[in-house]
């Protein structure tokens, strides 16, 4: 199987990153992380990138040619999907077009419910009864992409943002890789 090159964008922690080099190992699982770009000199995440020897780039959105930048590497690596996992930064029209359909996002809600920050609070405050998580392509507007995959759960009583923050992760660690073995199996 031809795996193919990815690259995983964050700005954090980098938990789905590290579940995503981990699930890279598998033979059967479609793709590769080859390449790790973050926003955040300081981003945890980073560390899985140097541990298991992984190219990366950190960028600076304020300077002007950091998009180039970025193309110019892509294009190094052979990328040919972009995962954001946790990449706080809006990504540029100019960068849509050259990646379209190439991109995808993991989302801490159920799309298009609760886009934007602080979810968590805001499924709380609005007493939903259930959440979850969302893969979806990554289009001009903010999570509003065509759905790949949804993962939800019930809300108990005594969950807080702390525990849904838990549980949400938790789906997503299972929905990011279906959402990449869902786009495979239907090319
Ligand atoms: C995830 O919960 C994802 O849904 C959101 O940002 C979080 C990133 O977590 N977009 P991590 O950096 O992968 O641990």
């Amino acid at each position: 199987m031809v795996k193919k090159n990815t690259c995983v964008f964050i700005s954090g922690k980098g938990s789905n990153l590290k579940n995503l080099i981990k699930r890279s190992r598998d033979y059967n699982f479609p793709i590769n992380v080859k390449f790790v770009i973050s926003d955040n000199i300081n981003a945890y995440g980073l560390k899985y990138a140097k541990q298991n020897s992984i190219p990366f780039l950190i960028i600076n959105t304020k300077k002007r040619n950091y998009e180039n930048k970025i193309i110019n590497k892509l294009n190094k690596y052979h990328i040919s999907l972009v995962c954001l996992a946790g990449y706080m930064k809006i990504i540029s029209k100019k960068f849509l077009i050259k990646f379209r359909k190439k991109i995808i996002n993991i989302h801490p809600s159920l799309l298009p419910k609760f886009k934007g920050l602080n979810t968590y609070s805001r499924v709380l405050k609005f007493k939903e009864k259930k959440t979850g998580c969302t893969v979806h392509y990554v289009n001009e507007k903010l999570d509003s992409g065509n759905v790949i995959i949804k993962k939800t759960f019930f809300i108990n009583l005594h969950d807080d943002e702390i525990s849904l923050k838990k549980r949400t992760q938790s789906l997503e660690y299972f929905a990011f890789p279906e959402a990449i073995i869902k786009i495979y199996s239907n090319n």
